[in-house]
């Protein structure tokens, strides 16, 4: 169980435990929220859970979460939730941000074990793999590192939400900017936006999951001061489109 409001239902019971994730979706579709949240309700259940940010400084990304009530700062204080700024960790490692090169992420992949190893994580929150991919120098570098990213995620058994931004080419989404991030990912949920009247609704869709017979159906997503409210689309009528 995730714990996120009408997402279990949609999911016919939650992620199944272990799987990686692909949330991705175009900008201010709420997937900073959802991966914050996934994490909030696991810490809240006991589990060991870690935020990696890459696009928000963990100072304003706290700063933004804070205006959520489902947001706990005491979770933080407990050690059950655990935010990482990807450019702290760099300097801890003495790398330089934007000039990598393959032994530079065999380094920060190992910070990555270290982070999961060491505190005992179950739920991992990435955000986002695609900004970590602009970093890296070619395609090749990017295969190798998303390849080896997933082989460790899937050593590791913890479950992990990768976020990623959707990229239209000749016309069609995309749910990746690199296309080799869903070759790694056990599920991809879709976050999307959708005009009614004028109105800009937010959407949600499960598109897969590995290991649960799960709705494909697109669900709206609302952002409320307690998290995310998943209902289903055609509560809102037909006049949609
Ligand atoms: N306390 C709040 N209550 C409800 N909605 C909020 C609240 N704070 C922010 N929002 C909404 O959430 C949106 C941003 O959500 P979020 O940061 O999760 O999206 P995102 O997909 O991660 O965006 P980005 O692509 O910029 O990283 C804001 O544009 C705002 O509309
Ligand atoms: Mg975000």
């Amino acid at each position: 169980m995730t714990g996120i409001g009408g997402l279990d239902n949609i999911l016919n019971g939650g992620i199944p435990l272990g799987n990686t994730v692909l949330v991705t979706g175009t900008v201010g579709t709420g997937k900073t929220t959802i991966g914050m949240e996934f994490l909030v309700r696991g810490a809240q259940k006991g589990e060991n859970c870690a935020f990696i940010t890459v696009t928000e400084p963990s100072a304003k990304l706290i700063e933004n979460m804070r205006t959520y009530d489902f947001f706990d700062d005491e979770l933080i204080k407990a050690g059950k939730l655990h935010i990482f700024d990807l450019h702290v960790i760099y300097d801890h490692l003495g790398l330089e941000w934007g000039e990598y090169e393959i032994r530079d992420m065999d380094i920060l992949l190992g910070a990555f074990e270290d982070i999961v190893d060491e505190l005992s994580i179950t739920r991992l929150v990435i955000d986002s793999i695609t900004a970590i991919c602009y970093q890296l120098q070619n395609r090749s570098a990017i295969r190798k590192f998303i390849f080896d990213l997933g082989k460790f995620l899937s050593t590791f058994g913890c479950t992990t939400f990768l976020i990623s931004e959707t990229v239209i080419e000749a016309g069609v989404e995309k749910y990746s900017v690199f296309g080799v991030e869903e070759a790694i990912s056990d599920g991809i949920m879709l976050l999307g936006n959708i005009n009614r009247k004028g109105d800009l609704l937010r959407t949600i869709q499960v598109v897969k999951m590995r290991g649960t017979p799960h709705s494909r159906a697109k669900h709206v997503s609302d952002l409320t001061p307690d998290g995310m409210a998943i209902v289903p689309l055609l509560k809102w009528g037909s006049d949609m489109y």
